[in-house]
């Protein structure tokens, strides 16, 4: 009996407390919020060397979105993902995706009943949706919908900067049609044509790429630093391999590297140069313009350091 008399005031205590807690919820307009917030949340995974992906993410994000940077994540050992639904961006490097996002995938469980994948890129997209569709396939991820997104091509070897940032890409009008594919949680795989297949192909026998690696080079092979050279220490923060070492001898560069040119393009100096790489089809001619550099206009510096920092 003593037993029942405690429990009652305990569970009149607990009643009066919910009431109390719901009464301030309600009125402070909070439990609308909590119980949207319950409905639709999303997570955004991204990856980016130069801010497009970065932005992209940002602009499909909307106040239910975590946005969260692929090498934070794998820095932090987190490959676990719960939300109702789940997305990724990244750039495409020779039609596939980097080498971190490959292996993340592998590594990643992503528990939503909805997912999509959005692939930047700056020329030619070819079979890069059917290559994402079976890589995640094989990582026992299946994305619902899958699309690409044209933007500034970062790539020095064939790209002017310069002339890249005056090209119209219709980047606000292609997100517009995103966004709305999005919002009706839309099933679909951007088409593929024989043609992009054909040209994919080609493009892996003349560079004699790794289907299943993609690039992943060595950043001592590939890039020089010259005499321009101020110790600043941005590319010892830009890059998500932590390739580059500030020391008493200057900047230091070695490591597995991505190929994301976070480092290249940021260097406020520009004194990160392409060596001179004669057995490389890609880089045999060096780039068009040493002196023009890229990052979204709409991504600061600082946004780069903190996707990729790992220190
Ligand atoms: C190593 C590398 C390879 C690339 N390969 C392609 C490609 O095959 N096709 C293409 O259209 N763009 C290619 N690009 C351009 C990028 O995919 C594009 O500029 C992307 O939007 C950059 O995204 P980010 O700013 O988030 O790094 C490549 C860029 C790099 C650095
Ligand atoms: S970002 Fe450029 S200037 Fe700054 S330390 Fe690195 S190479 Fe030198
Ligand atoms: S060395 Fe440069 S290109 Fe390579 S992973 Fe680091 S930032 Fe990217």
């Amino acid at each position: 009996m003593g037993t029942d008399k405690n429990m009652n005031r305990r569970d009149a205590l607990k009643k009066m407390g919910s009431i109390a807690i719901s009464t301030v919820v309600a009125s402070s307009g909070l439990l609308s919020l909590t119980s949207c917030n319950e409905k639709r949340k999303r997570i955004i995974l991204y990856f980016t060397g130069t801010g497009n992906s970065l932005y992209t993410a940002r602009q499909l994000a909307d106040e239910n979105t975590e946005l969260l940077s692929i090498p934070q994540l794998v820095k932090q050992g987190k490959y676990e993902f719960e939300a109702d639904e789940i997305g990724i961006v990244f750039p495409i490097y020779g039609h596939m995706p980097p080498y971190m996002v490959r292996q993340f995938i592998k590594k990643a469980s992503l528990k939503s009943k909805y997912k999509f994948a959005i692939l930047t890129y700056g020329a030619r997209k070819c079979n890069s949706v059917e290559i994402w569709n079976d890589i995640s396939l094989k990582a026992n991820t299946k994305f619902d919908y899958i699309t690409t997104l044209i933007m500034v091509d970062n790539w020095l070897p064939n790209f002017d900067m310069n002339e890249q940032m005056k090209l119209d890409k219709h980047i606000p009008e292609n997100i517009q049609k995103i966004t709305a594919d999005l919002k009706q949680n839309k099933h679909w795989h951007e088409p593929v044509t024989e043609e992009e297949r054909l040209m994919h192909n080609g493009f892996m026998e003349f560079t004699g790429l790794d289907p299943e690696v993609g690039f992943l080079k060595k950043s001592e092979q590939y890039f020089v630093i010259n005499t321009r050279c101020i110790n600043c220490g941005v590319c010892t923060n830009v890059c998500p391999r932590a390739n580059y070492n500030l020391t008493s001898n200057g900047i230091e560069i070695q490591g597995d590297c991505e190929f994301c040119f976070a480092c290249i393009h940021n260097c406020p100096q520009k004194a990160i140069q392409f060596g001179k790489i004669e057995n490389d089809p890609l880089l045999m001619r060096g780039e068009v313009n040493p002196n023009a550099r890229y990052r979204n206009e709409h991504i600061s510096l600082m946004d780069i350091k903190r996707s990729n920092n790992q220190f």
